[in-house]
């Protein structure tokens, strides 16, 4: 093989095909393998007059790319991708460049960048979002790793992300894991915004007793308000879909289980790891969990009847209501998933710039939307900002609709509608903006039962009661 191909794609699946074929088009040449024979006869098919090989065996593969080689991996998270790294290493040669671009744990990020290190490979681990258009089209790509190893990927990355206005959604975001970092933070809050628009469908479904036609209509209609973005778009299109088979609309078809690959739970368990409250996200990932429970809940709903009555009040002004509370919700989940990568990139050594954070996440990726403009102002004008709510433009957004979703909730209560997420932001909010928390009671408790101690508000230290012979003498 004499030809030379710039960079090689380990995974031929739905997103590294499509990545290739991207990287293709803007004028690189590149070369695939897949130990799918399958997939690399698709791919050479696809290929047309586009510089691309489909090599069809590791050894022939590695030996077409030009040294020092640069070998992107697009192959399920887990072992899939540590047996990939050990049988493409047979093959490789010190200054060669290893690139991650699943959905890889952050931890096992870490451990594969030290273990290459050691061998003299370099590695990046490096989130890329946006689906099979995305990776087609243009997705948003969170890289992590060592500067260097970026420096030589920049100018390829930078073609194929998604751009707006004139800037690419790819950045350098730190060292490590940095990249699988915000990428599973971007998975958490795309749980939690697909969480909080399913509560807003349930609502006006089964609440307000609407057709999939005024749904249609309705999300169609926010996509022209601040809620403009990537999934309320693709909820109104969801609701135009008619099923071949039955001739119904799909949704309607559609068994209410819903499935994940882990990466929204990784979120909360960090979260939980560091002490970073993201109660919006674990609301989102309880319920794919409640979901699962369908026999279950098909046998409780027997023995157990909600609120009889059904919705009587102005359908219009609950609507606007749930328009201004889903909002409200959804920068608190943004609020939630920055704080925590703020927590993170201290607590890891990222050093991530959240305003970089923001303007990448602006095009390609699932939770791409207007607000995130507002988002990046918010950090560009205050790179250490605590918390988004903290922020002037969006704190006041955020405030201006409290009285919307405080009486969302009241009716989702009264007619027995579940809206954990939106609670859960609500919440959130409450708590956040409360000086005062019943933690006193927490540590009262806690110093009763096991002489945990307790702080006082009126002198420094660390106290601890006898509560109960206290109480024997009284
Ligand atoms: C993306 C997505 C993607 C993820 C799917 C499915 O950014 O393109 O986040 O990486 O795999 O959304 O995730 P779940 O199966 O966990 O819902």
């Amino acid at each position: 093989m004499s030809r030379q191909y710039e960079i090689g794609m380990v995974g031929l699946g739905v997103m590294g095909r499509n990545l290739l074929l991207n990287m293709a088009d803007h004028g690189y040449a590149v070369a695939g393998y897949d130990k799918d024979l399958a997939k690399v006869g698709a791919l050479r098919k696809e290929a047309e007059n586009r510089d691309i090989y489909a090599a069809d065996n590791m050894k022939d593969f590695v030996a077409s790319l030009r040294r020092p080689r640069v070998i992107m991996m697009l192959v399920p998270a887990g072992r899939a991708v540590d047996s990939v790294i050990v049988t493409v290493l047979h093959h490789l040669e010190k200054g060669d460049l290893i690139i991650d671009a699943g959905n890889s744990h952050f931890t096992d990020t870490d451990l594969r960048a030290a273990e290459l290190s050691r061998q003299n490979i370099q590695f990046l681990g490096v989130g890329v979002s946006g689906g099979e258009s995305g990776a087609r089209h243009g997705p948003s790509m969170m890289p992590g790793g060592p500067k260097e190893a970026y420096e030589r990927v920049r100018p390829l990355f930078e073609a194929v992300a998604a751009s707006v206005g004139g800037e690419p959604c790819v950045t350098y975001l730190g060292p490590g894991s940095a990249g699988h970092y915000v990428k599973m933070v971007h998975n958490g809050i795309e749980y939690g915004i697909i969480q909080l628009i399913a509560e807003t469908y349930d609502l006006m479904k089964r609440g307000l007793g609407l057709s999939n036609d005024e749904l249609l209509d309705i999300y169609e209609s926010w996509m022209k308000t601040e809620l403009n973005g990537y999934l309320v778009e693709i909820t109104s299109e969801i609701f135009r879909r008619v099923d071949e088979k039955t001739g119904q609309r799909l949704i309607d078809v559609i068994l209410d289980e819903a499935k994940q690959k882990g990466t929204g739970k990784w979120t909360s368990q960090d979260a939980m790891e560091l002490q970073v409250p993201v109660p919006t996200i674990d609301a989102a990932v309880s319920m794919r969990d409640m979901s699962a429970l369908k026999s279950e809940r098909e046998a409780a709903g027997q023995m157990f009847k909600g609120p009889a009555g059904s919705f009587h009040g102005d359908k219009d002004g609950t609507i606007d209501q749930l328009r201004e509370g889903l909002y409200f919700s959804v920068v608190l989940t943004y609020a939630q998933g920055m704080a925590l990568l703020g927590k993170a990139s201290t607590t890891y050594n990222y050093g991530l710039d959240l305003q970089d954070v923001a303007r990448i996440w602006r095009g390609g990726c699932i939770i791409r939307a207007l607000l995130l403009e507002d988002i990046r102002a918010a950090f560009g004008a205050k790179p250490d900002l605590p918390n988004l709510l903290m922020d002037p433009h969006l704190g006041q957004e955020v405030m201006t609709r409290q009285d919307a979703i405080r009486a969302v909730m009241t009716t989702a209560a009264g007619l027995g509608i579940p809206l954990p997420a939106m609670a859960a932001s609500l919440s959130y909010f409450d708590s956040y903006r409360s000086s005062w928390l019943p933690a006193n009671l927490v540590q009262a408790q806690r110093d009763y039962f096991g002489s945990h101690t307790y702080e006082r508000v009126d002198e420094r230290g660390v106290f601890h009661t006898e509560w109960r012979e206290k109480n024997k003498e009284e």
